[in-house]
């Protein structure tokens, strides 16, 4: 197997609060390969935005407290100051963050934010910048370069902001690109396109993507490897196959079971309600002294669930890269 590109060790984000300490992200490792897709899945709250906010000191300095270990390309990014992570953020892992109305600004237009991205990554004159702005809005699908650069974002639709979101991602040319919920908040025919867009760049220029998002539906066709996330821990992390064929952990089939078929041949109001799993994830100020997941545990939630954390390990007869936090895995799966 090659290096990875960025390698994660035992990530803990917490916030600082009037109640005490938010544990919201809590011992979270990965690696990242050249040229593969890392999904990361879980339901709102469950810290997947956090945790990779923290990677690049995004999280607000005196709010957050964040420790351990997240080395891309040879170095050290967690405790690194402002100034030495500035280089890194966009050259060396570009980010599409969750919200691009919010993430653009609605004042400049897209070629002036492309620009400054790609200025940032070093000194370039005006006219060359805006040629390679040009060219990444190209790069991305945006019909008509050189007049869409002058739009600003409230003229461009929601596909085409997310689009010109990419193309801020990629100004820098990153080692790996982190999509958080990059198309979920677009029609299935747009979400088709970017979804085909990053896998095209991706094997173009090796890149290691971040998939960040809840619908395991885009996971099944994109992602190499899956982590799923329930209250800032990984409850399971396997290859796509493992992790939808063998689902072990109870979380995790419980969000594979509410699911719904997308082949499914009856018409909508005829299939069954999807299932949905009742109660809500702990109060990540009082995480319980156990399992996170015990409350809502539909399989076996006994004493030692309810009192000690089930540490992430390898599931017989699968990879030793398919690993389910949990005691009690189901035989036969
Ligand atoms: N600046 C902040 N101060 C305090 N708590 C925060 C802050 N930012 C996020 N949180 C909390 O951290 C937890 C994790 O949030 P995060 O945004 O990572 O969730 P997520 O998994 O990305 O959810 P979603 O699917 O809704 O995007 C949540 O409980 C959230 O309320
Ligand atoms: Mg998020």
């Amino acid at each position: 197997m090659t290096e990875p590109v960025l390698s994660v060790r035992d990530l803990n984000v917490g916030f600082r609060t009037s109640r005490g300490l938010a544990h919201v992200v809590n011992g979270i490792s990965y690696d990242v390969q050249p040229g593969e897709t890392l999904a990361i899945v879980g339901e709102s709250g469950s810290g997947k935005s956090v945790g990779t906010l923290a990677l690049l000191g995004l999280l607000p300095p005196g709010v957050a407290k964040v420790s351990g270990s997240a080395v891309f390309a040879g170095e050290e990014l967690i405790g690194r100051s402002e100034e030495k992570l500035r280089p890194i953020r966009g050259a060396g892992i570009g980010m599409v963050f969750q919200d691009p109305m919010t993430s653009l600004n609605p004042v400049l237009t897209v070629g002036r934010q492309i620009v400054e991205a790609v200025r940032a990554h070093g000194p370039m004159p005006k006219a060359a910048a805006r040629a390679r702005a040009e060219e990444l809005l190209a790069e991305v699908g945006i019909p008509d370069p050189r007049s869409r650069a002058d739009a600003f974002p409230h003229q461009l639709s929601g596909g085409m902001r997310q689009r010109v979101m990419i193309a801020i991602a990629l100004a820098g040319d990153p080692k790996v690109l982190i999509a958080d919920e990059a198309t979920t908040a677009l029609d299935v025919t747009v979400q088709a396109q970017i979804i085909e867009l990053i896998g095209r760049l991706q094997s173009e220029h090796s890149t290691g993507v971040i998939w960040i998002t809840h619908d395991l539906g885009v996971v099944a066709g994109i992602a190499d490897h899956v982590l799923v996330m329930y209250a800032g821990r990984c409850v399971e992390e396997g290859s796509v196959d493992e992790l939808f064929d063998r689902p072990v952990h109870p979380y995790t089939r419980g969000l594979l079971g509410s699911m719904p078929l997308v082949d499914d041949p009856r018409p909508a109001r005829e299939r069954d309600p999807l299932s949905t799993m009742p109660g809500l994830p702990p109060d990540p100020v009082r995480l319980p002294p156990g399992c996170s997941f015990y409350p809502r545990c539909t399989i076996r939630a006994d004493e030692r669930c309810r009192t000690e954390v089930p540490p992430l390990v390898p599931i017989a007869g699968s990879s030793d890269r398919h690993r389910a936090a949990t005691f009690y895995a189901p035989e036969g799966v």
